[in-house]
């Protein structure tokens, strides 16, 4: 077991008293004193997108909470595996972190040749929190609403541009299901992440981009973008004006995603446990709380928020999407 932060400082204490170095009373046990220097936290796509933006109020809070430094580091490609694969071949040692989102059960089925093993490959800390994506288009598209929008799609066809994050990254999924719905197959324009695919959104560079709630709310409150639909059930309160699918008129374009904290196979329970402590303080601070809530997310209630729960919504996952992958013929990529 850890020992209490004031056991922990007297221990200190009395060793720097005695002129021995803090480390020693780690050798052996070196969860008793984790953690002892910079953290990694992997992020599988660029800067500037949801996932990244999500590191980094993760990063911050739990450096705090644990004082020690987390640096997050982006590792794009691929649709967040070579970040993912990254993390997984990481020694188990806590002080490489990983996090990531509902494109990593995805992706199981979405790629014929990935290194790790989706099942296996990771300890789960926890859940984050969970939101829809937003239908978004450039701002100088003069498409009034939802419905004229797939009109507007099929009308044009292939001259269309949608960007999105790489094969199984959320805006990939959600542009899978715009063409699901629109019965068109505009082209598919990928990037590392749409952290620069909002870029070039807002440029007028592409026409369209579904992407998660965190980054597309600050953009569409901006007046930056449009937005068209967000994939939930109700509209967020962050995004009052914007209808939910099913008041747009877009059958079947329902889409919620979710953001996990994890750490390579093997690593010792106690670190588990201090970051999945140092991860509740975290999503149980009202600041966060609100944070999430401007940009559309919410965290998850109290009885979903233990790493049982977290790794039995990634096993399901893995099952839903390699039913519903199936279902649509949609043929797999290979990792290079
Ligand atoms: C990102 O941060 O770029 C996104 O999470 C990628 C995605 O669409 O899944």
């Amino acid at each position: 077991m850890f020992l209490t932060s004031i056991r922990r400082s007297a221990a200190m204490a009395v060793l720097a008293g005695i002129g021995l170095p803090v480390a020693v009373i780690s050798s052996g046990a070196s969860a008793q004193s984790y953690p002892t220097k910079t953290i990694t936290l992997i992020i599988a796509f660029a800067p500037g997108g949801p996932s990244d933006t999500l590191g980094r109020i993760t990063a911050d809070h739990m450096s705090r909470t644990l004082g020690q430094q987390i640096v997050v580091e982006n590792v794009g490609g691929a649709g967040g595996t070579v970040g993912t694969e990254r993390a997984a071949k990481s020694a188990p040692d806590g002080y490489t972190l990983f996090q990531h989102h509902t494109a990593f059960p995805a992706a199981q089925s979405l790629y014929s040749n990935l290194r790790y093993d989706t099942r296996t490959a990771f300890e789960t800390i926890g859940l984050i929190n969970t939101g829809p994506m937003v239908l978004t288009s450039r701002k100088s598209l003069d498409v009034k609403d939802a419905k004229s929008l797939i009109g507007w799609i099929k009308e044009q066809g292939d001259k269309v541009t949608v960007g999105h994050a790489g094969v199984a990254s959320n805006s990939h999924l959600c542009s899978l299901l715009l063409m699901q719905v629109a019965a068109s197959k505009p082209a598919l324009v990928p990037y590392r992440g749409t952290g620069p695919a909002m870029n070039d959104l807002v440029a007028g560079q592409i026409d369209l981009l579904c992407d998660q709630a965190t980054t597309a709310t600050p953009q569409v409150v901006a007046g930056a973008i449009k937005a068209y639909a967000v994939t939930s059930a109700e509209r967020l309160p962050a995004l009052p004006d914007v209808p939910s699918a099913k008041e747009a008129g877009l059958t079947g374009f329902d889409m919620v995603i979710w953001n996990g904290f994890y750490a390579p196979k093997g690593s010792p329970k106690p670190i588990l446990d201090t970051l999945h402590a140092a991860l509740q303080k975290m999503v149980d601070d009202p600041k966060v709380i609100e944070r999430f809530a401007q940009t559309g997310t919410v965290t998850f209630p109290k009885e979903q928020r233990s790493m049982e729960a977290h790794r039995k919504l990634l096993e399901s996952e893995i099952e839903r999407f390699a039913v519903m992958i199936k279902a649509t013929g949609v043929k797999q990529e290979a990792v290079k």
